[in-house]
């Protein structure tokens, strides 16, 4: 793979995250970085400073870049700095949704004019890979609905309402203290953040373009405790869907709106600040895909995934897959059975003599195993007993040599078996 210069715009939790993860990557070079304080402090090893610049219209003119990466947010002046950066035919890599959403039809013909891509696979659920699936391996279908959890930060608050019976405001408190909310919460809250990512995931998936401005919105600022309890008994979680579908009218129907969602539902146990979006599809059928919506690491993940699609599209320009391409040429170091480490179910026959399930204790403590639970319901016709064992945490070879030391014993008359417990 020829050499690439990436410039990037941006470098607070997700630039920095991006500029982490693509330092392992050998042929990838990060020219520069447009940051709002130069001297700032930053918690990077042998950080190179003299690739800081302040002044981010720099980047997109500099002749020695070839992909400008935007982890800014907002719409200006993003919006002038990108439009330059594909003057200039730098490729772009965003994950500005606002941007996307209020300005992607201008820049995307821009960019059709300049004959560069624009990728933005982390603008919509962070490292979730939804928009590359959509553009490619799905591009057979009729994509009709879309049912998702696109913001993180509410579906925290949500949770926490429900489990713990906070108040919306305590709750709130505490997204922000983790991170989550920002000081002025209202793009999460009030639903702006889940309609940009919607109106990005409709317009792809419909093929038609749909207007942020027509999107019906409402946040969960008017949810109460109260709510969120009598949904809870009647069945149902509190969550803020954003969903969009094809009508048999044809027309679009996009909205972001809290709903009661039964109890059953697969979106119903998505919690916390996880994101899972459903989609139907003809041929498809359905599919649901969940996973971390923010974040430094998924959000890196899927503006790194874009570079490196990017950088091979560039390469081999003359292949016609070149993401197909294997590079299976090393077998891999695997690890023996031995070697894992599991929580096991070992169910045990043993006769019914004094000292048994002791002697369980005791090798199973020789042999490193903790035991978790330990259950004999009586004694069986013919004067044996079953025992059932979960342990905790234990090495494979640790608990095969316990049960030959086990089966050694003439109290034990078998060991009927032994599963690995996955909770
Ligand atoms: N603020 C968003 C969320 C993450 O809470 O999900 C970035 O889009």
């Amino acid at each position: 793979m020829k050499s690439l210069n990436i410039g990037i715009i941006g470098f607070g939790t997700v630039g920095t995250g991006v500029y982490k993860v693509l330092k392992s990557f050998d042929k990838i070079c990060i020219k520069q970085i447009a940051v709002k304080n130069k001297t700032k402090k930053r918690a990077i090893e042998n950080f190179d400073t003299t690739i800081l610049t302040d002044d981010a219209f720099e980047v997109v003119n500099n002749p020695e870049i070839d992909i400008v990466v935007e982890v800014a947010g907002g719409v200006s002046p993003a919006f002038e700095l990108l439009s330059t950066a594909i003057k200039n035919k730098k490729h772009i890599v965003t994950a500005n949704k606002e941007l996307l959403a209020k300005k992607g039809s201008e820049l995307f013909t821009l960019a059709k004019e300049n004959n560069v891509v624009i990728l933005y696979e982390a603008a919509v659920a962070g490292g979730i890979p939804i928009i590359m699936p959509i553009k490619t391996i799905l591009s057979a279908n009729r994509i009709t609905k879309i049912a998702a959890i696109l913001n993180g930060t509410t579906n925290y608050i949500l949770t926490k309402m429900a489990e713990k019976e906070l108040s919306y405001e305590t709750a709130l408190k505490q997204a922000q203290e983790l991170g989550y909310a920002e000081t002025d919460p209202t793009g999460d809250v009030e639903g702006f953040d889940a309609a940009y990512k919607i109106s990005i995931l409709s317009t792809i998936s419909f093929n038609k373009k749909v207007d942020i401005n027509k999107i019906y919105r409402e946040g969960i600022t008017k949810i109460t405790s109260q709510d969120i309890k009598s949904a809870k008994e009647l069945g149902y979680k509190i969550k803020l869907i954003a969903m969009g579908q094809v009508l048999e009218s044809g027309k679009i129907d996009v909205r972001v709106h809290p709903m009661l969602v039964a109890k059953k539902h697969l979106l119903a146990k998505v919690d916390n600040a996880t994101n899972s979006i459903m989609l139907s599809g003809y041929p498809v059928g359905d599919l649901v895909l969940t996973g971390p919506g923010a974040g430094a690491e998924p959000t890196a993940s899927s503006v790194v995934g874009d570079i490196l699609v990017l950088a091979s599209g560039l390469e081999y320009s003359d292949c016609p897959l070149p993401q197909a391409v294997c590079h299976h040429n090393e077998y891999a170091d695997q690890i023996s059975i031995g070697e894992t480490y599991n929580e096991y179910y070992i169910s045990i026959n043993a006769g019914n003599n004094p000292g048994v399930i002791g002697l369980i204790g005791t090798i199973c403590g020789k042999n490193n195993i903790n035991i978790s639970t330990i259950m004999q319901k009586g004694i069986n016709d013919d004067n044996t007993a079953e025992i059932v064992v979960i342990t905790e945490l234990s090495k494979e070879s640790d608990i095969q040599n316990a049960l030959k030391e086990l089966l050694k014993s003439e109290s034990i008359n078998k060991i009927d078996n032994l599963l690995r417990v996955m909770n």
